[in-house]
């Protein structure tokens, strides 16, 4: 095994004997463990404060100090592997152990729940879309609900007086709140999402183009439940970051997604609209020759553009050297559109006579 180090360098290649030796050995070791406590023995030989590759790491203080970078890295890539190897054993012990508790056969007295496996039809939704865009190379993205007003708002390039910003529009926490899994700036406030939006942000502050992702996920707006308002939703945004992209790109992309999911004859249009974060920005409509009731009408989606540049710079990226578009669907009301479902309400209210009417997708 080489670990891509310099192999003409002599004591590089006697640290790979080393490493290949330990893993080989590593190997050897598992083959016989049976139990947990025979792999703790053997995990402690190796990767233990006394262990055989403690001693390989002491070695390198031994070394002149330009070789100790380079087989710094070639030991810690020999670390890892001899961690993959562990992990791979002890989830095997795991299952042993399992199947023994549970007896050589399985037990077939719990019921199946009576038959089909039925699927959320917001479930259903959402697999089908990730599928599609799949296949363009789109990858899903999270991020956190609970946001700060800086990923939901500042860094889309939302200014404070923005109506979406209102009180009566978003769900603030008070502002003594403090959460430590999201971090925030000073005296910023946490919000519920009001978008999946923010995933852009989050994605790009770590990613560097290329970028392809789909950020499915729960929003939040102060709304009041009726037929068609729930302050609970689900929207799927896309965001793709490469050079060159235009608006050609994005309209193929939608193109492409809606007859993927609708069927051929289904069309797209985009109408110019204003969404801070985007570009141009445009509301995306589609239309089918088969959706029942609503055949042959332009019906309205969602949201897309071209990413602006602010949103761009806020994400650290340099002005000018990126182009990128962002489009967001809501999936309620993609599901409504698609299987006949006509009160939001039905989503949330977990009655199994309508939830049986989904199967599971295929996955
Ligand atoms: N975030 C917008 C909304 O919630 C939708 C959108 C996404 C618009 C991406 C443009 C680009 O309404």
């Amino acid at each position: 095994m080489k670990f891509g180090v310099n192999h003409s360098n002599l004591y590089l290649t006697a640290m790979e004997t080393d490493s290949d030796k330990i893993l080989e050995d590593v190997k050897n070791a598992l083959g016989e463990v049976a139990t947990r406590s025979h792999f703790e023995a053997v995990k402690a030989k190796f990767l233990g404060t006394n262990g055989v590759f403690r001693e390989l790491v002491k070695n390198i203080a031994a070394l002149p100090k330009e070789k100790k970078p380079a087989a710094g890295q070639a030991i810690n890539i020999c670390k890892g592997e001899i961690e993959k190897i562990f992990e791979a054993k002890l989830a095997e012990i795991e299952i042993g152990e399992a199947r023994a508790s549970l007896g050589d056969v399985p037990d077939p007295s719990l019921s199946s729940g009576g038959g089909e496996i039925f699927c959320h039809p917001l479930r259903k939704i959402r697999s089908h879309t990730i599928e599609i865009f799949s296949k363009l190379g789109f990858s899903v993205a999270d991020g956190s609900e609970i946001e700060t007003e800086w990923f939901c708002f500042d860094a889309l390039n939302t200014p404070q007086s923005h109506p979406s910003r209102n009180e009566s529009d978003t769900f603030y926490f008070r502002e003594n709140v403090s959460l430590g899994n999201v971090s925030k700036n000073g005296d910023e406030r946490y919000v519920l999402r009001t978008h999946t939006s923010t995933v852009q942000i989050r994605t790009m502050l770590h990613s560097k183009p290329p970028i392809r992702i789909l950020s499915p996920g729960r929003v939040f707006r102060k709304d009041t439940m009726d037929a068609t308002h729930s302050p609970i939703f689900h929207q799927c945004e896309g965001l793709v970051v490469e050079e060159g992209t235009s608006v050609c790109d994005l309209k193929a992309t939608l193109d492409f997604f809606f007859t993927e999911l609708i069927g051929e004859g289904c069309e797209t249009r985009m109408r110019p609209s204003f969404f801070p974060f985007v570009s141009p920005g445009f509301e995306v409509d589609f239309r089918s020759k088969n959706i029942g009731k609503l055949s042959n009408r332009w019906i309205e989606i969602g949201g897309c553009g071209m990413v602006a540049p602010n949103v761009f710079k806020n994400c650290g990226y340099e002005s000018g050297s990126v182009t990128g578009f962002a489009f967001g669907v809501g999936l309620e009301r993609l599901a409504m559109l698609l299987y006949g479902i006509d009160d939001i309400r039905l989503f949330f209210q977990n009655d199994t006579r309508f939830l049986k009417q989904f199967s599971m997708p295929m996955l």
